[in-house]
């Protein structure tokens, strides 16, 4: 596989093109919308099996359809997947362990964006619990799949958490990772799931790459999709996202463009083996000394969100909550 220079601009396709995947088997969360089918499309386009997991069956049957059509791939497979249930996770897990197979490649795609204030099923306020707890819960439940793929094959296992230059508006409250004691502002809580999503990667590549299991960290751009859902008109405006006509500002990337990066995570050579890293526009980041430089710049990471010490207590944290909260042995073989 050779290894090629690419940019903000570049497209998932145009990032996979030269790679063959026959015979790799992944797994995208949150693949039944946005950048999550556009990732599965270049993945599956390469030929690997790729498992789109997300809430909606009926959606995610569609994109199925659609990507057997595009790539002429027809090892496209379904799986129900609700991040705010570790019951649901659970189950997801006993399944995919039951068939014996590998994982290659775990795309932890799935997320919630600047919501009202709501949790769980287990009870965890909804954006820490789905972006961070539930794919927590999920990668430790597939840590013996990853484990056998970098056992069995010439290259490490890879997991990809999807964060966002919004890791900038907060670090992980340690403390209060669900708001009880603090007042509710959706954006610290976007920011907070976002930079446990970077310290996750940090924690699982410092305890697991002895076990072949390296993981990144993917910030996609920006790129109007879903994600926005819970934006009214105003907040837009507010946040300099539109302008006063309603038009997206210009910096946008087109939803190809945005699941370029994970793509590169995913397949790029010169990372193999390499793990614990923010990534952006299918390159290395920078870090910046303040989250003004970030926002000014539109790039960049915080030296909070890759700080080793934090990463390894926010693990002992979520161990601690997916424990207290749901009590199976399935997480901790
Ligand atoms: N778009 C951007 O500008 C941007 C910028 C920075 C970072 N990101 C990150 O990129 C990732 C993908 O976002 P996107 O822009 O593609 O958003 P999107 O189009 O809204 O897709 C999000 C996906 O996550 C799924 N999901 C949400 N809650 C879930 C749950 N509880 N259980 C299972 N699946 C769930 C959604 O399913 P439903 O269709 O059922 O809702 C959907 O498939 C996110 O992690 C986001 O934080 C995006």
């Amino acid at each position: 596989m050779s290894s090629k220079q690419f940019n903000a601009k570049s497209t998932a396709m145009e990032v996979i093109e030269g790679h063959n995947l026959t015979g790799y088997e992944i797994i995208v969360t949150g693949a039944s919308s946005g950048i999550g089918v556009e990732t599965a499309r270049a993945l599956a386009k390469a030929g690997a099996r790729v498992v789109l997991a997300a809430r909606d069956m009926n959606k995610l049957k569609q994109v199925a359809d659609d990507l057997k059509k595009t790539t002429g791939n027809n090892k496209i497979e379904i799986e129900k997947l609700e991040l705010d249930s570790l019951e649901s996770v659970n189950e997801f897990v006993k399944r995919y362990l039951a068939k014996n197979r590998p994982l290659n490649i775990l795309i932890n795609n799935a997320g919630v964006m600047g919501c009202p204030l709501s949790h769980t099923k287990d009870g965890f306020e909804l954006q820490f619990g789905t972006n961070h707890i539930g794919h927590f819960a999920l990668t430790l439940g597939l840590i013996p799949a990853l484990k056998r793929a970098a056992e069995s094959n010439s290259r490490k296992s890879r997991v990809i958490n999807l964060t966002s230059l919004g890791h900038t508006l907060s670090d992980v409250d340690l403390k209060d990772p669900n708001f009880k004691n603090r007042a509710y502002d959706p954006w610290i809580s976007y920011g907070q799931s976002k930079t446990a999503n970077i310290l996750f990667s940090v924690a699982l590549t410092n305890l697991y790459s002895c076990q072949g299991i390296f993981s990144n960290a993917v910030h996609p751009g920006g790129i109007v999709t879903d994600l926005q859902r819970h934006m009214s008109h105003e907040e837009k405006l507010r946040l300099g996202v539109i302008d006063k006509d309603g038009n997206y500002k210009p910096g946008f990337k087109t939803i190809e463009q945005g699941a370029s990066t994970s793509v590169w995570a995913a397949v790029a050579v010169e990372l193999e083996g390499k793990g614990g890293m923010y990534l952006e526009n299918c390159g290395y980041s920078k870090l910046q000394g303040s989250n003004f430089e970030a926002f000014q710049s539109q790039s960049g990471h915080l030296s909070y969100a890759i700080d080793e010490k934090r990463a390894l207590e926010l693990w002992n944290l979520s161990l601690e909550l997916i424990k207290i909260k749901y009590n199976s042995n399935l997480f901790f073989d």
